[in-house]
């Protein structure tokens, strides 16, 4: 174990999240033992260790040159009056998982103003293949346990989840609205095998547990799961020991595991 970067760990965090992590003292031990955070290149390159780091390079810089879906983004932001910070390193590790996985189906839970989904239909259309679905029950006011520590915690009055997403990506989507224990399923019936999934909506114990399970019975044998906020509950560690499936920790609380 390596003490000094536990220790600056430690001394990095702001104040109240080091509250609210002497408050849950059963994430203590996941906290001290949690592999150290792997910035976006690192993490796509141990994800997926056969593709050149030119490659990610080059799909990375194909991301960030797309001045027309940066500023369609920021647009819309600024129109809604809503802003969220688009230029997160998850976002990127986001496209470059689709870009490389090649998927045919990804499956994600937990849409907001829709910056997951829009940098994911991106790179199914750089792909020139592939279909999401995304399930969201919609924010109308705060959720405890999700929108809770966002900025802006709920979405902006007559918008709907996704009101980000340029609509020009939306014809490879399909958003399902409901409470995800209820429309997972129904999901998992039409779509029997995916490809990817990734869980950012209710980030309780027992929710984050029930999404994994149903994804992983529908993950096809090489699949790639990814979770935000992996350290809001014990959910996902407790998820990759019992699989016996160490996982990445990607730029800062995500997770990313293959099946
Ligand atoms: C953190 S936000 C998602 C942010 C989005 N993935 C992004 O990165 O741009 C969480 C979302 O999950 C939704 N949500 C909360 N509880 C849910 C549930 N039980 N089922 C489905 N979605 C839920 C919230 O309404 C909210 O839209």
């Amino acid at each position: 174990m390596n003490m000094s970067w536990i220790w600056r760990k430690v001394t990095a965090l702001p104040v109240g999240r080091i509250c609210r992590r002497l408050m849950q003292p059963g994430m203590i031990p996941i906290f001290i033992s949690m592999p150290q955070p792997k910035s976006v290149a690192e993490s796509s390159q141990a994800l997926f260790p056969d593709e050149g780091g030119e490659t990610i390079l080059n799909m990375r810089k194909q991301l960030l040159g797309n001045q027309s879906f940066f500023s369609d983004l920021t647009a819309t932001m600024h129109k809604v009056g809503q802003y969220h910070d688009i230029h997160d390193d998850w976002f990127q590790f986001l496209y470059l998982v689709t870009r490389l996985a090649k998927p045919m189906v990804v499956v994600e839970t937990g849409v907001f103003a829709g910056l997951s989904t829009a940098f994911i239909l991106q790179a199914i259309k750089d792909n020139g293949r592939g279909r999401l679905v995304s399930v969201d029950l919609p924010a109308e006011n705060v959720i405890v346990g999700s929108t809770d520590r966002m900025h802006d915690s709920a979405l902006p009055p007559g918008c709907d989840p996704g009101w980000i997403v340029p609509p020009a990506l939306k014809v490879n989507h399909s958003l399902v609205v409901g409470n995800s224990q209820e429309v997972l399923p129904r999901v998992f019936e039409k779509h029997r095998a995916i490809d990817v999934f990734i869980h950012d909506s209710l980030h309780t114990a027992a929710h984050q547990s029930f999404e994994y399970a149903i994804a992983w019975s529908r993950l096809r044998e090489g699949g790639i799961l990814l979770s935000d906020d992996i350290f809001w509950s014990p959910a996902f560690h407790e998820f990759c020991r019992k699989h016996r499936k160490p996982y990445l920790h990607v730029v800062e609380g995500r997770g990313a595991v293959r099946k």
